[in-house]
């Protein structure tokens, strides 16, 4: 184990090439270790979720050199950057609105309008970001139901041969995760207190910040209303398309369906998962050009991603909360 302010170089660059092959490496940062990728390449954030074993897709915290960065992928607003002013690098998260020519995955953020960013204040992890001029999603670094790892050792432990690469930084200094501020309209909702606290807060944006539902915030993002769902209806375990529908098919399809988008020919669930939002978002575009009556999805095998993947199209097919 290293003291923190130790930068090996040789290790950054092996990092950065790991992450730019969409490789997944693990990562200090000043809160708990971070399981890292590519948070543009779909297939890497495909990978993050199937090492963590996690049965739904939680939207992943992306994280970025600071509000220069962020500014890229997100709206910061005035009052976002003087948050960001105050407390990045460091442990808080503020979950913005994308922009719309936004190019992280939609994995990355479980198919929200919103992403959760942050300036992670250890240098290990600056100096990757540095390095490769990308913006990494990192969850915890641990298998899904597991707290989280504060040292390199602890990520062995948990994920073992599921990552590329250990980052060692050495002990977390400040052991608990981030804070999670939404900031909505006037509103700044604490989705997750954290490393920085309400009061800190507070003092900076000059008006009180709402506490939302633990559980529904934090335990099952994917249940929220905000949660990108299609207009179209959607037919699940459909072994073909009828005449006005749409067909999102998984592995072999019928070959003149005119509406059909495949989420992997070869039937990888991989490729499938890292498919899945962008997919569903363009075929509801196109039920909406051109009349159709619903999206018809090919059955998925539920296991490994598949069982994420279901549950995702499980909820997309739900009747709707309005
Ligand atoms: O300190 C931390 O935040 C650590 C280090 C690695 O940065 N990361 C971390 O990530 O704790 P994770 O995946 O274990 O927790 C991320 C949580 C999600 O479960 C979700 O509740 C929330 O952040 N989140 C992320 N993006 C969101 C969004 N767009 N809207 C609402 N919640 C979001
Ligand atoms: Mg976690």
């Amino acid at each position: 184990m290293r003291p923190m302010t130790t930068i090996d170089w040789k290790d950054v660059q092996d990092a950065a090439a790991i992450i730019r092959a969409g490789g997944l490496v693990a990562i200090p940062t000043e809160t708990v270790y971070g399981l890292a990728a590519d948070a543009t390449n779909d297939r890497a954030i495909a990978s993050i979720y199937e090492a963590k074993g996690r049965p739904r897709f939680n939207p992943l915290i992306v994280h970025v050199t600071g509000a220069e960065m962020a500014n890229r992928f997100v709206e910061m607003t005035p009052r976002a950057r003087a948050l960001a002013d105050e407390f990045w690098p460091g442990p808080l998260t503020l979950v913005l609105k994308r922009r719309p020519d936004c190019p992280i995955s939609l994995l990355a953020s479980a198919g929200l309008e919103t992403l959760g960013v942050r300036a992670p204040a250890h240098p290990l992890a600056q100096a990757l970001l540095g390095a490769i001029d990308r913006p990494l999603a990192a969850p915890s670094a641990n298998r899904s139901g597991a707290v989280s790892p504060t040292r390199a050792e602890h990520v062995r432990e948990s994920l073992g041969e599921a990552v590329d690469m250990v980052l060692d930084g050495g002990p977390c200094p400040v052991g608990v995760e981030s804070t999670i501020l939404k900031l909505d309209g006037e509103k700044a909702i604490l989705l997750r207190p954290g490393g920085i606290t309400a009061e800190e807060i507070e003092r900076v944006i000059g008006r009180p910040v709402e506490r939302a539902d633990q559980t529904a915030a934090i335990e099952a993002p994917g249940m929220l209303a905000s949660h990108y769902a299609p207009n179209a209806a959607i037919r699940l375990e459909a072994t073909s398309p009828g005449p006005r529908e749409a067909f999102l098919a998984f592995g072999a399809a019928p070959a003149n369906h005119p509406h059909t988008l495949n989420l992997s020919e070869s039937g990888d669930l991989r490729e499938a998962a890292a498919n899945l939002f962008a997919h569903l978002r363009a075929l509801d575009a196109l039920c909406a050009e051109e009349k159709l009556n619903a999206i018809a999805v090919a059955p998925i095998p539920d296991e490994g991603l598949g069982e994420a993947i279901n549950d995702r199209l499980r909820r997309a097919a739900a009747p709707r909360q309005k």
